[in-house]
């Protein structure tokens, strides 16, 4: 049975009104229908208390040596006088905070002419960013990702974003013997079920064409059409630089695999995941897992070049983990304390199965040549 929570009447007089919506629209009201959707609405959403860990729970050391990464990028700039970091779907802002105190501690030249842009589409965060950020709140603006998009405000720096692209809304389609079908939402008896239709639009073919991928016949799969739009509006932005982008995912080629037969979408309540996204409207979260293919295609089309990319593990080992760790160790830990950071670390890094293998980054850059970025270190792995 459907709970009907809130957001039940409102998807279901829109598919009385239009006979049937996208996957895509259905996740956009269940994520993001303001005052009711689960991230626009009150309650914690990560961490312990919440549906799900992200990198950033774990330890300060996942911002500490992205802001590590962030100071090389500074010197491959030349280290301007001006550098501005722009943080998309920035949370609570602890991500911010992590690499804010960082540079503040160990980067004084470039923090002195350091500015932080945070966009976040559920607009009541800001007070809890502000709160986080509170020693660096002179460096701090906010920007509506409706402006972000509008295409007005340009930058040169950093635009960094930590499971940003899976939380946006996707469309799910299925290959049947006729061709490449749509599974669309509509109403039955009082239940929400798939229906297969022809696709809303031609940019999903487009999509998968981009990416070279062909689905089996039975196939499912999904398509974020709102990840390369929003790259495009990233790219737009940044005049000079680079971007950041953390997140769960694989190339096309492993994403679309006919071993995957239906796909990656998954929901998650208090830390038990879910496969049916027609429960809970609103209450838990929905994802799926991101096609880096079509990140750096798109980002090849709009003049960003591809850096790195790689899994979590792979970054963070080159771009500083044991040294942080190292650091954290010299102050006066104790034993048990020591081994306890050991153990969480480990989380981020661990290559098999643990945060350290299904995460992934990508590094694009726009008008610096050559740059030569920690994450581009030979380590012996
Ligand atoms: C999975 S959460 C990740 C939050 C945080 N980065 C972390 O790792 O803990 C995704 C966040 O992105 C925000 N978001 C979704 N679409 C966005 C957009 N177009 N621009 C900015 N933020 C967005 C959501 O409101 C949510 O806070």
């Amino acid at each position: 049975m459907t709970e009907k929570t809130p957001l039940h009447d409102i998807i279901a007089a829109r598919i009385a009104q239009q006979g049937r919506i996208t996957f895509a629209d259905f996740m956009g009201a269940c994520l993001y229908e303001p005052g009711l959707g689960y991230y626009t609405s009150a309650g914690r959403k990560v961490g312990a208390e919440g549906d799900f860990y992200t990198s950033i729970t774990v330890h300060a050391a996942f911002g500490r040596v992205i802001a590590r990464e962030i100071a090389q990028m500074w010197r491959c700039m030349d280290t301007p006088a001006d550098f501005t970091l722009v943080e998309c779907g920035a949370g609570n802002g602890r991500l911010a905070c992590d690499i804010m105190d960082f540079l503040a501690e160990r980067e004084p030249e470039m923090y002195r002419g350091l500015r932080l842009v945070l966009v976040e589409k559920e607009p009541s965060l800001e007070a809890a960013q502000r709160d986080m950020l509170a020693a660096h709140v002179g460096r701090l603006e906010w920007l509506a990702p409706e402006e972000f998009a509008a295409g007005g405000f340009t930058f040169s720096g950093c635009l960094y974003s930590n499971e940003l692209i899976d939380a946006l809304p996707v469309h799910r389609v299925l290959r049947t013997p006729e061709g490449l079908r749509e599974l669309y939402v509509t109403l039955k008896e009082g239940e929400f079920v798939d229906e297969i239709g022809e696709l809303s639009t031609p940019a999903i073919a487009e999509h998968l064409q981009r990416v070279a991928v062909e689905l089996h016949t039975g196939q499912q799969a999904e398509v974020n059409l709102n990840g390369p739009e929003w790259l495009a509006a990233a790219s737009h932005a940044l005049r000079r630089g680079f971007l950041l982008t953390v997140d769960y995912g694989y190339p096309a080629e492993e994403l679309y695999t006919p071993l995957r037969k239906t796909g990656t979408l998954l929901c998650y309540y208090r830390h038990q995941t879910e496969e049916n996204p027609y429960i809970r409207l609103g209450l838990q979260d929905i994802t799926a897992h991101v096609d880096f293919t079509s990140l750096i295609k798109r980002g090849e089309e709009l003049g960003l070049q591809k850096v790195w990319f790689g899994e979590q593990y792979r970054f963070l080992m080159s771009a500083g983990i044991i040294e942080e760790l190292e650091e954290l160790e010299c102050s006066s830990m104790s034993d048990e304390e020591k081994l306890r950071l050991r153990l969480t670390l480990k989380k981020l890094i661990v290559p098999q199965g643990g945060m350290g293998d299904t995460f992934r980054v990508l590094v694009q850059s726009k008008g610096v040549a050559d740059p030569k970025l920690l994450c581009q270190r030979r380590i012996g792995f």
